[in-house]
């Protein structure tokens, strides 16, 4: 059985003062007992502190990026797997599609930060997703397909057994432009098959996030798609209100 995951990518936002009121209202607004996984993924100077403040609480803290090199090295500005286990962290986004695109990050590259940081102990949630050109072109399946190759080439099966997806067509990244369930779903079935060729248990414990506009509105007709394990959520989730009920949605 797969448990829900509900991600908050608050991306580049927020301040000391203003992450510590955010995190306050949504320890009010979520269930003392979620019976879902719930992690915020703070900027990461914010990090510690996050990750201590929520310490005793249902919230997991995830890293926005990581280094692929192990470390420790010579490797100005980066920041290693095993410095974000060290400060708390227990997931890290890879391959958001804003550093894909504004970072030139490679799947290549993707995949071996996913690599990196399976091997520090943290759980990589690999972001793929397709543009708005490619899906018009009908490209969409090829280059999921593309971008999930590169890790099926850099993990072993248990290290794959670890990792969760997170599905987020570009097109719909803050835009309130969401994919339609049925869309979402198409997407998730094929990426759920595309494990299933790496291995069928795998592939049925694979939990698969929706990114891309999800709000309170839309998440419960999301995660009813078959194949939507949770969601990652963007601007949704700098709101204790709307996070905590796209979180109930997914109960
Ligand atoms: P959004 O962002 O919810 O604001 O569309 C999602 C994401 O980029 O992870």
């Amino acid at each position: 059985m797969r448990s829900f995951l509900v991600a908050g990518n608050w991306k580049m936002h927020g301040d000391s003062a203003g992450i510590k009121q955010l995190l306050s209202e949504l320890l009010k607004a979520l269930p003392a007992e979620p019976g879902i996984d719930i992690a915020v993924f703070p900027p990461a100077v914010y990090l510690a502190q996050v990750a201590a403040e929520m310490a005793a609480t249902p919230v997991a803290v995830g890293a926005q990026n990581v280094c692929a090199q192990a470390g420790p090295g010579a490797y100005t500005g980066e920041i290693s797997a095993a410095m974000l286990t060290d400060v708390g962290c227990q997931y890290v986004l890879v391959g958001h599609s804003e550093r894909r695109s504004l970072y030139g990050e490679s799947s290549q590259l993707v995949a071996e930060k996913a690599k990196a940081a399976l091997t520090a102990g943290l759980i990589p949630v690999v972001c793929v997703g397709e543009s708005e050109a490619q899906r018009d072109e009908g490209q969409t399946l090829e280059v999921i397909s593309s971008q999930l190759v590169a890790v099926f080439a850099a993990l072993t099966a248990a290290e794959l057994k670890k990792i969760v997806v997170a599905y987020e067509p570009v097109w719909a990244i803050g835009t309130g432009k969401t994919a339609s369930p049925e869309q979402a779903q198409e997407v998730h079935g094929f990426i759920r098959a595309l494990f299933a060729k790496q291995d069928e248990a795998l592939a049925n414990e694979l939990r698969i996030l929706y990114g891309g506009s999800v709000k309170a509105n839309n998440a419960a007709t999301l995660f009813a798609q078959a194949d939507i394990d949770g969601g990652l959520v963007g601007g949704a989730s700098l709101d204790a209100q709307e996070f905590s009920a796209i979180c109930r949605a997914a109960e």
